[in-house]
C-alpha cells in the first residue's frame, strides 16, 4: 500500500500488545521536541544537583539516591532542579520518566509497577519505564524520560535543560507527504478516529488522513461532560488545531457521512459530496437513546452527547427542577454534577439501586446515599411513562406508579445506540445490536474497512473472545491504535484489558475487566464507608473488579489481566491481597 514508510516504532509486542518507540523515520518527519532515549548512562560525573555539558546541551543533574535504595521493582519520586522524577528500578536496571500521567495528571507514584510498565492508578494508562512511551490508553501523550547513571553506588539523573519543564511528550510523528496519493478516511470524530490518525502517523503512513465528524468540534474529551457541563469548549479539545496543521491530518467537522459504497471505494455526505478512499475506519461511536413516551418532543427533554448539550443542560437547569431519567453512569453523573446547582433533582430508574446489574446491588445502594445526601430524589423502580408540558415546555413528568414529578428539564441517560444506520447496504457486517462487527485486527468483513471504538463488537482477549460490545473511553483508543496498524500491514491484536471509571461527588469509581454474567461479589473493605475493592466471580475466577479509595488495586489487577494472569475465587476471598500492593 502507498505511504507508509519502513518505520518500526509500533510494532507489538505480543505479551499484552504494548508499543515501542524509536521509530526509522525514513520520511519526511515534523519532529516535536522529544527526551532522548531511557536510562542510558551519561559518561560526565558530578555529583548533586549540578548543571553539565553533555553532548553539547546544558543538563541539570542530580545525586537522587543511593543504589541500594531502591530493590527491584520499586519506584521513588526524587526531585532534579525544580522537576519531578519517577525514577525506578526494573528487571535490573534503573531508569526515569516523568512523574505525572500524561491524562490527568496523576502521581505515577501511586500507581503499579510490573515488569517495565507503570499503570496509573486512576484510569489505568500505562507508561513504559524505560522509552517513557504510553503503551496503554486513555491520555495521549508520552513521558519525558532521563538519563540516568549509577556510578559507585550512586544513582544521578539527567535533565536536558531545555526540556526541564517539560511533563509530557508528544510521539514522533511525520506529515503529508502530497506527491502520496493514498487516502485513508476516517468517519467519526471520536477518541478511536484520533488515535488511528495519530499512529498513522507515527508509522510514517503519510498519505492523505481525513476525519469527518457530524461535530461541531475536533476531537473532544467527552468523558468530561457530564463531569464538570459548564467548560468552555476549548479546555475539552483532544489537540489544537495547530496540531492537525502540523501534522497533515484534515478534520472536517459539520459533515455527515451518509452511505459507504466499498465496491468504489466512495463515501457520500450529506451535502453531497462523494469523497473517495482506500482504507476507511468506521468509528462513529454511539448515540444516546432517545426516550419515546408521549410528550418526548416538548421543549426541555435533553440527551447529552456533545459539548453544546452539556452546556445546554448546564445553562438551563441552573435554579430549575431537573429529572433524570435513568440510574447508571451518565444520569448518575449528571444528578451528581447538578445536584448543588439546580433548584430539585429527581432520579428515575428502573431497577431497586442504581447500576444494580453492573456494579451489584451493594455499591448502587451506596451511590444512591451519596446522591440523596445532596437532596437528589430516587425514584427507583419505576419507570417514565409520560411527560405533560405547558407552552410547548416540560411541565411535569409522570411516572408508572403514578408520581407526578415537578420538572423543567428532563434528561434521558437510557442507554445507547450504535450510530451505523448509514453502512446500510454497504455489505459491513452488523450484529443484532446493530454493531459493527470485526475480528481482533479490527477489520471488518470487507476488504480495506477497519471498524474501532463504542460502535464495534470484537472479541474480548480476557473472556476467551467472547463477542463483547463495550463503551470505554480507553478501549476506543486502543482499538484505534490497533487499527492503524493493521491498516499498515503490522499485525497487531486487540489484546486490551477494558478499564473505565465514574465520578460522583468527587469520588472516583474505577473498574476493569469484563464482569457481564458474574455471579458472585466478594468485597474487600466496607462499602458503607466508601472504600472497598470488589472482585466479581464468575466459574470460581475473577472476571471484573471495581473500587473506591482502594488504589491501586483495580489498576494492578488489570496489569496482571494483561500479561495473561488469571485469579481464582479463593484468592479474592482471601486476607492477604499483597498481590494487589494492598
Ligand atoms: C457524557 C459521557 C460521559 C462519558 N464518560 C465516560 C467515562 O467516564 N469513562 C469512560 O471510559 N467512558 C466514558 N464515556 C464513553 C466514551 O466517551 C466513549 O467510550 C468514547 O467516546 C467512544 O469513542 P469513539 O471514538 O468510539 O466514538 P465517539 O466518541 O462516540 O465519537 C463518534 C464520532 O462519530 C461521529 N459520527 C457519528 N456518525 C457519523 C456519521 N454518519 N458521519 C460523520 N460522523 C459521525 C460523532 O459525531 C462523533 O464525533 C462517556 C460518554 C459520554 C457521552
Ligand atoms: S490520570 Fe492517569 S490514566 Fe487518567
Amino acid at each position: 500500500m502507498g505511504g507508509a514508510c519502513e518505520g518500526t516504532q509500533d510494532s507489538a509486542r505480543p505479551s499484552r500488545g504494548s508499543f515501542s518507540s524509536s521509530c526509522s523515520l525514513r520520511c519526511r518527519v515534523a519532529h516535536q521536541p522529544t527526551s532522548s532515549g531511557a536510562s542510558c548512562l551519561l559518561t560526565a560525573g558530578r555529583m548533586n544537583q549540578s548543571q553539565e555539558t553533555g553532548e553539547g546541551e546544558e543538563q541539570v543533574t542530580g545525586l537522587v539516591c543511593q543504589e541500594e535504595d531502591l530493590r527491584d521493582g520499586q519506584m521513588k519520586e526524587v526531585t532534579v532542579g525544580d522537576q519531578t522524577v519517577l525514577l525506578v528500578r526494573a528487571l535490573g536496571q534503573y531508569s526515569a520518566v516523568g512523574s505525572r500521567c500524561s491524562h490527568y495528571n496523576a502521581p505515577l507514584i501511586k500507581g503499579t509497577l510490573v515488569g517495565d510498565r507503570v499503570r496509573c492508578p486512576f484510569h489505568g494508562a500505562c507508561f513504559n519505564v524505560r522509552t517513557g512511551d504510553i503503551e496503554e490508553y486513555p491520555g495521549l501523550d508520552s513521558l519525558p524520560s532521563y538519563k540516568v547513571k549509577v556510578e559507585d553506588g550512586k544513582v544521578y539523573v539527567s535533565i536536558d535543560k531545555k526540556f526541564l519543564n517539560q511533563t509530557r511528550r508528544v510521539k514522533e510523528m511525520c506529515s503529508l507527504a502530497p506527491d502520496i496519493k493514498h487516502t485513508i478516511l476516517l468517519i467519526g470524530g471520536g477518541p478511536a478516529s484520533l488515535v488511528c490518525a495519530e499512529t498513522l502517523r507515527q508509522n510514517c503512513y503519510q498519505g492523505r488522513i481525513i476525519i469527518v465528524t457530524k461535530d461541531t468540534l475536533p476531537p473532544f474529551d467527552k468523558p468530561k461532560l457530564s463531569k464538570a457541563m459548564n467548560l468552555d469548549s476549548s479546555s475539552i479539545l483532544l489537540r489544537t488545531g495547530d496540531f492537525y496543521q502540523q501534522y497533515g491530518i484534515e478534520v472536517w467537522t459539520h459533515k455527515e457521512v451518509v452511505s459507504v459504497n466499498p465496491a468504489d471505494k466512495v463515501v457520500k455526505l450529506s451535502d453531497g459530496i462523494l469523497q473517495q478512499y482506500d482504507q476507511l475506519l468506521i468509528s462513529t461511536g454511539c448515540r444516546a437513546r432517545p426516550l419515546s413516551c408521549p410528550g418526548c418532543g416538548l421543549q426541555g427533554v435533553k440527551l447529552l452527547q456533545n459539548h453544546d448539550d452539556a452546556k445546554e443542560i448546564h445553562n438551563s437547569c441552573l435554579g430549575r427542577k431537573a429529572v433524570v431519567i435513568g440510574a447508571s453512569f451518565i444520569g448518575m453523573e449528571v444528578a451528581s454534577f447538578l445536584s448543588d446547582k439546580a433548584a430539585s433533582v429527581a432520579m428515575v430508574g428502573t431497577s431497586r439501586f442504581p447500576y444494580e446489574r453492573s456494579l451489584g446491588p451493594e455499591i448502587g445502594k451506596m451511590t444512591m446515599q451519596m446522591l440523596e445526601e445532596q437532596n437528589v430524589k430516587f425514584h427507583m423502580n419505576d419507570e417514565i411513562t409520560e411527560i405533560r408540558g405547558e407552552n410547548g415546555k416540560v411541565k411535569e413528568v409522570v411516572l408508572k406508579s403514578g408520581t407526578v414529578l415537578e420538572a423543567d428539564v428532563v434528561i434521558a441517560g437510557i442507554g445507547v445506540i450504535p450510530n451505523s444506520d448509514f453502512l446500510a447496504g454497504s455489505e459491513v457486517e452488523l450484529d443484532s445490536r446493530k454493531a459493527v462487527i470485526v475480528d481482533k485486527f479490527m477489520r471488518t468483513n470487507v476488504t480495506d474497512v477497519f471498524s474501532a471504538g463504542d460502535v464495534t463488537s470484537f472479541p474480548l482477549a480476557i473472556r476467551g473472545d467472547q463477542r463483547v460490545n463495550v463503551g470505554h473511553w480507553q478501549m476506543s483508543l486502543a482499538q484505534g491504535r490497533v487499527a492503524a496498524l493493521n491498516m499498515l500491514k503490522k499485525p497487531t491484536k486487540i489484546e486490551s484489558v477494558p478499564f473505565f471509571w465514574t465520578v460522583l461527588l468527587g469520588k472516583s469509581i474505577r473498574y476493569t475487566g469484563y464482569g457481564e454474567g458474574y455471579t458472585e461479589i466478594i468485597f474487600k473493605g466496607k462499602v458503607d464507608e466508601r472504600k472497598f475493592l470488589a472482585f466479581y466471580i464468575k466459574d470460581e475466577v475473577v472476571v471484573a473488579a471495581a473500587s473506591m479509595m482502594f488504589d491501586p488495586a483495580v489498576a494492578r489487577l488489570a496489569e496482571l489481566m494483561a500479561t495473561g494472569q488469571i485469579f481464582k475465587k479463593a484468592q479474592a476471598q482471601a486476607d492477604d491481597l499483597s498481590w494487589l500492593q494492598m
